[in-house]
């Protein structure tokens, strides 16, 4: 894979620890001790997922580039509803199929309940078993399969007539609308349909931090297509949002596309390219975002179960197709009408992406230590988040030198300025290094101090968080400058 294999690996220890330092992940309903697989995004990590979903918003939904024919490309966004006429998942095939093999531990002390193919990686509470099933006094049961969906009651009665399911993925939403949204706007195929929210899915083995939960939230397209044209979709879908999370930061050398074997696939796919990130907890990259090829399998089941006509018609290309063919037969018109070219079930393929997952990458890869002089010129170990400027939860930092001469004054005027456009912090307790410090390890990119000088000739100084470069700028330019960087 081309990582740099020397560098050492970030202890996850120290992440969560900074984590819950500063405001990024605390663990859900904490103060009972916690549940198993929830989180709970603090000030810092909701800014930092938010400006995730915002980019992902931006770059794919308002401007994606070129289509591989050079030309634009249509995309409109939806927010459906969590829980959905059940029968939706019938048709998608998650009340069927969507299940794990699990086993069970009878041993005393033990009690877990493990996924039965994934046993070798799973620790074990038994000490010193390193791995579910490995130690004598295991007593796994026979594998028996576990549906993910987690269950609720719509309505009063609590019976077979009111389950209801929390949804596990987004895109039966997108699917279950694809008419309505066909029908609402002006739209023509190729064209694609956005959508960001929470999905659940009832893990056996939630772990890794955020990675596996039961609660997280998708940025999912359906991007429906003619069935001639999938594959050359599927190839742009994929290549693009590779090269999305290396734009905004992810190192290529720890991104890796990974087409998924026949025996892999999902029951819907006719092809998926996992895009997988090495996370440091573990030695193979694990799935990031998933690219899957879905055929016209969803469109076809939503029309078997609810008995609708979902078909797409080319009414420019029917306009245009040579009717004399038909010689006024309205019958053979009809049929003619009825079949490929002019109608069809549109293709698919969906780039579905986890927004924490894609978090948690960004603070593994943004997490660094180093050492840098203080104001005396000691060294001082420093924690630095190298976040993309974009995705910095905090753009700016504006500081006072001292709470005197009229620096506070200035100070304050900027950071009101600022904050009408930018998430801005104001920072006037102790030292200015302990500032840098504080502003360091939420990953702020640009520290602005305003000083003595800043009366004499409006200019203050500009701190770069990665190369702690210090420069003069004018007031005046400050906004600029910013907008400047998050365009980097
Ligand atoms: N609609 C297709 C679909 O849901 P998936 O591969 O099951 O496909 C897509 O999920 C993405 O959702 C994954 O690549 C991952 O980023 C995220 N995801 C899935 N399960 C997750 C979980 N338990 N915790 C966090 N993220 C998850």
């Amino acid at each position: 894979m081309g990582t740099d294999s020397t560098a050492p690996k970030l202890d996850m220890e120290k992440l969560v620890a900074l984590c819950r330092r500063r405001g990024f992940i605390f663990q859900s309903s904490e103060i009972y001790g916690g549940i198993n697989g929830f989180w709970d995004y603090g000030p810092m990590g909701v800014e930092l997922k938010k400006n995730i979903k915002e980019a992902w918003w931006h770059d794919m939904v308002r401007n994606p580039p070129p289509g591989p024919d050079g030309l634009e490309i249509a995309m409109v966004g939806v927010d459906c509803s969590i829980i959905m006429n059940p029968k939706v998942w019938e048709a998608s095939g998650h009340v069927g199929g969507f299940s794990d093999p699990m086993v069970d531990c009878k041993a005393e002390g033990c009690k877990g309940r493990f996924r039965a193919d994934q046993l070798a990686s799973t620790p074990c509470p038994l000490k010193p078993s390193k791995c579910a099933g490995q130690f004598e006094k295991c007593q796994l049961t026979e594998a028996r399969v576990f549906n993910l969906m987690f269950q609720t009651f719509v309505g009063a009665m609590q019976d077979a007539s009111s389950l209801a399911y929390l949804r596990p993925e987004t895109a039966q939403g997108i699917f279950a609308n694809f008419k309505n949204v066909l029908d609402s706007s002006r739209l023509k195929l190729p064209f694609g349909i956005a959508q960001v929210g929470k999905a659940f899915r009832n893990e056996i083995n939630p772990r890794n931090y955020t990675f596996r939960s039961r609660e997280f939230e998708q940025m999912e397209i359906e991007f429906f297509c003619r069935p001639n044209e999938s594959m050359k979709w599927y190839e742009y879908w994929r290549d693009l949002r590779k090269n999305w999370y290396t734009k905004l930061g992810i190192q290529s050398a720890r991104l890796r596309p990974r087409e998924q074997g026949k025996e892999e696939l999902a029951h819907y796919s006719i092809g998926t390219t996992d895009i997988e990130y090495l996370f440091p907890f573990s030695d193979e990259p694990q799935e990031l975002e998933g690219v899957a090829h879905r055929g016209c399998y969803d469109l076809s089941q939503h029309m078997k179960h609810a008995g609708k006509d979902l078909s797409y018609f080319e009414e420019e290309l029917w306009q245009k197709a040579d009717k004399s063919a038909y010689g006024g037969d309205k019958k053979k018109e009809q049929e003619a009408k009825s079949k490929e070219p002019y109608r069809y079930v549109p293709h698919v393929i969906e780039p579905s992406a986890g927004a924490d997952r894609f978090t948690l990458a960004v603070l593994c890869e943004a997490y660094h230590e180093d050492k840098q002089p203080d104001e005396k010129g000691v060294m001082q170990e420093r924690v630095v988040m190298r976040f993309h400027p974009r995705l910095a939860p905090v753009k700016a930092a504006i500081f006072p030198l001292v709470n005197k001469d009229g620096m506070p004054e200035i100070a304050e005027k900027l950071y009101r300025e600022l904050k009408q456009d930018f998430n801005v912090q104001y920072d006037d307790g102790g030292a200015i290094g302990r500032r840098y410090r504080r502003q360091d390890e939420i990953g702020t990119p640009f520290c602005i101090t305003i000083d003595g000088q800043t009366k004499e000739d409006s200019t203050v100084t500009i701190r770069d968080r990665d190369t702690l470069e210090q420069r003069r700028v004018k007031l005046e330019n400050i906004a600029t400058e910013i907008r400047n960087l998050l365009r980097s």
